[in-house]
């Protein structure tokens, strides 16, 4: 059956950890995925999750709740609490119950399920994905069976700033019901996103254009280490009456790479739509797929994201949102410590693109925009985009071992103290070549 199968190449960001892996080099520095280190360089399990965890466990024990599949939109209290965090207290679509929330795989499960339902429900063809984006997004919305185009987003003649006049102008010339994607916060792989004045203008651009955004919220609490700041975008837009599809990844904000966790939501014009989307979305694209998403890493987001349950309104569609038998209840002491240590990790990024930069000076390496490195300090997330070419990354890599994509996006949350001398010196070399 597979004698016509041909193997592609690896995976842009994957296939550098698993050469990174492979690498024999005594000395060698991986910075090509967006995953939390320590200043020791090794993961972290936040201290709340390891609350929640033990809250989790304990209830598992004593026979509280249960390993039962969860229904096919995902944990209630998760979807609710979610929708919360992104929408916030005074989003009119979550008060009216217009809002269609699932739960889903991570931040690329979230982006698959709307890209199917963009496709397959609302007649969408093409989508418009900021040029350029991660490398992932071309290969979710092809397969969904989407064609992909580009809007422009990076100032090509800086390499290292946001082209806003380009990106206004490409946008105003789209037609009324085209499919927009926008990074809500910090967006990957170049860590520059509009302003918040911007972000008003393109909300009104939208809702004057009616184009549909589909936001990706990836580093909800990583931009500001402020929750509600790197929600901004999302909530300017509803409040436009733009009607956005938002999808969350928990992996970065709450650690949960490997548990998966993450949210889908389309706010719509009515509550019957609503239930409608939602109910079509479960029954043809979630159930074909995968039946149900994961339960253990939903309760432990759910404990963590639990500000008060009491003000939480149901989400549209579902069950009751907190049912003793799968519900640990969360506090507002977890919600705080985890909300302080977000702001803990967004400062460590931070310490780090302040140190590089310093090295990068003290080295004597020629910035690729003609500056200082200034550009390091100030993008935002996880990411710097260094302005290094594929030639250099590649240098980089078989020359010292230290590892970048290939557009030259740096992690800077993957950069360990012990690293920055090492990796600046190496970066002079290679743009000395
Ligand atoms: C990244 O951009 O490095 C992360 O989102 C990890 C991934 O899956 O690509």
């Amino acid at each position: 059956a597979w004698q016509g199968t041909q193997a592609v190449p690896a995976d842009p960001i994957l296939g550098l950890v698993a050469a990174f892996k492979a690498d024999a080099a005594p000395r060698k520095v991986n910075l090509a995925q967006g995953a939390f280190r320590t200043d020791e360089g090794l993961p972290l399990v936040l201290p709340s999750v390891v609350e929640a965890e033990r809250r989790v466990s304990s209830a598992l024990a004593s026979g509280a709740i249960d390993k039962e599949y969860l229904p096919i939109e995902g944990d209630a209290t998760f979807r609710t609490l979610s929708a919360k965090l992104i929408f916030g207290d005074e989003s009119a679509a979550l008060a009216e119950g217009r809002c269609a929330t699932l739960q889903t795989l991570s931040g690329t499960g979230a982006v698959s399920v709307a890209a199917a339902a963009l496709c397959r429900m609302a007649g969408a063809r093409t989508i418009h994905v900021p040029d350029p984006s991660w490398g992932n997004h071309g290969h979710i919305f092809r397969s969904a069976g989407l064609e992909v185009q580009n809007y422009a987003y990076l100032d090509h003649r800086t390499g290292t700033t946001l082209d806003f006049d380009g990106m206004r102008a490409a946008l105003s010339g789209l037609p009324r019901g085209s499919v927009v994607l926008l990074h809500a916060c910090a967006h990957n792989p170049t860590g520059i996103d509009p302003s918040g004045e911007q972000w008003q203008e393109l909300a009104a651009l939208f809702a004057g254009r009616g184009l549909v955004a589909l936001f990706d919220s990836a580093y909800q609490g990583y931009a500001s280490g402020d929750l509600d700041a790197d929600a901004a975008s999302v909530r300017a837009f509803e409040a436009a009456g733009v009607l956005p599809v938002a999808c969350q990844s928990y992996a970065k904000s709450l650690g949960l790479y490997g548990e998966r966790i993450g949210a889908v939501n389309f706010v719509c014009a009515s509550r019957e739509e609503a239930e409608a989307v939602l109910s079509t979305v479960k029954q043809t694209i979630v159930r074909p797929a995968y039946s149900s998403p994961p339960l253990h890493g939903a309760r432990l987001a759910a404990e963590a994201l639990a500000p008060s349950t009491a003000s939480v309104s149901a989400p549209a569609g579902g069950s009751t949102p907190l049912s003793p038998r799968r519900q640990v209840l969360g506090d507002a002491a977890l919600f705080a410590q985890w909300r302080g240590e977000l702001r803990g990790m967004a400062n460590r990024v931070h310490r780090m693109r302040v140190l590089l930069a310093d090295a990068l000076r003290a080295e004597g390496a020629p910035s690729p925009d003609g500056g200082d490195w200034g550009h390091v300090v100030d993008q935002i997330g996880m990411f710097a985009y260094t302005g290094l070419s594929a030639s250099h990354v590649d240098s980089l890599r078989e020359r010292r071992h230290v590892y970048l994509t290939r557009d030259g996006r740096m992690s800077m949350a993957a950069m360990k103290p012990a690293d920055i001398e090492y990796v600046a010196r190496a970066v002079r070399s290679v743009l000395a070549e």
